[in-house]
């Protein structure tokens, strides 16, 4: 299959005709990857059984691992739900069109092959025009998830996307970088207290303020190995590059201190390093690939930048890379969720 990739840039007046055609393939049951504000998104009509499928099988994702339906308007919520609690629609009020998803109970229009077999569906509406247009111009209830293949990194560029799936989808929409860079919170608010199941830019606290009380799914710990997390998608080994990753955690000095020791042992092992570290660090670092992952300063830099890092020291072939470590709050919580399953826990504390 030839997989077309079209470019959608500001103010081009063939933006619509574009969008309109990409939301035809969906319409006749294809794919079509697409931006979101988070990652890039592999869609199909998520009403069409056999249209999700697809997904699964461009993606070689295991069927057991749910579907998040994207709409664009806040009242097709509805359409696709038994009932939307109190919580959920101050939540969708606040953070909608934005990185948060959402698990409600789902009605008979969402066929169980969007949804693993579940019950419940995802939904969030995507903060990004080029999203939402398309998922109007696909029929308004667009599956998507991450447009890698299952187990790499997830896209947050076009070329990305490409790489992982050129051949095996008809179409891909080029909008350039995406702007937060990892994948959108999901919280169950099927609950009494709603869960969170994957952390994201919208944090904990965030939400908090808007419902009070919300908890963490307790799966998503590593020390506890006997309760496997909710989301299932969360189970599997993900984000994985092909080089062994390592964690270094500490005090800044004597972070970088031990990455300097760890980097030497490894080259005079005869192996290729690759360091991440940020703009402020990078100059520290003697020896090794050294790449900055973005400014302590802004930590949203660093969400943005996490997963093109990864593929590019996946390019370059190294056998182990040292990452510094980025235990703040806010997105610094989603980034160190995603950077340790990529490293396998594997975390030097020094
Ligand atoms: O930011 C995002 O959420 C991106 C963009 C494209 O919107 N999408 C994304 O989708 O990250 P995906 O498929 O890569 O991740 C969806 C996660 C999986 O871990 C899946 O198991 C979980 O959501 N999930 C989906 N439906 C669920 C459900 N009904 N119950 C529990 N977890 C669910
Ligand atoms: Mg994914």
């Amino acid at each position: 299959m030839e997989t077309v990739i079209v470019k959608i840039t500001e103010n081009d007046i063939e933006n619509r005709k574009k969008i309109e055609a990409a939301g035809a393939l969906l319409r006749q049951g294809e794919l079509a990857a697409f931006p979101t504000e988070t990652v890039y998104g592999l869609g199909a009509d998520a009403l069409n059984p056999q249209a999700s499928q697809k997904i699964y099988e461009a993606k070689g994702r295991p069927s057991d691992n749910p579907l998040i339906v994207h709409i664009s308007k806040i009242e097709d919520l509805e359409k696709i739900t038994k009932r939307v609690p109190e919580n959920a629609r101050k939540l969708a009020e606040r953070f909608w069109p934005g990185p948060l998803t959402m698990i409600f109970e789902k009605n008979e229009l969402v066929p169980l092959e969007t949804t693993g077999g579940l019950q419940t569906v995802a939904v969030r509406m995507p903060d990004h025009p080029t999203a939402l247009s398309l998922i109007q111009a696909g029929g308004g209830f667009i599956a998507a998830p991450s447009a890698n293949t299952s187990g790499k990194p997830s896209p947050t560029r076009a070329e990305h996307v490409a790489l992982d799936l050129q051949g095996r989808i008809p179409m891909i929409l080029d909008g350039g970088p995406v702007g937060i860079g990892i994948e959108s919170t999901i919280l169950d608010v099927t609950e009494t207290v709603p869960v969170i199941l994957r952390p994201g830019s919208i944090t904990k606290e965030m939400i908090r303020e808007v419902i009070g009380e919300v908890r963490m799914d307790p799966g998503l710990a590593k020390e506890d190995t006997q309760i496997p997390p909710k989301a299932p998608g969360m189970k599997y080994k993900h984000y994985a590059p092909k080089a062994e990753l390592i964690l270094v955690a500490g005090v800044q000095e004597k972070v970088q201190e031990r990455i300097n020791d760890l980097v030497r042992e490894g080259t005079e092992a005869g192996k290729k390093v690759g360091v991440i570290g940020t703009d402020e660090s990078c100059g520290k670092y003697l020896q090794g690939i050294v790449k900055s992952i973005g400014t302590r300063t802004d930590e949203r830099t660093i969400a943005r930048h996490l997963y093109g890092i990864l593929r590019e020291f996946d390019d370059l072939k190294v056998d182990i890379i040292y990452s510094e470590s980025f235990s703040a709050p806010g997105i610094g919580q989603a980034v160190m969720n995603r950077l340790l399953k990529a490293a396998g826990h594997q975390v030097i504390e020094v």
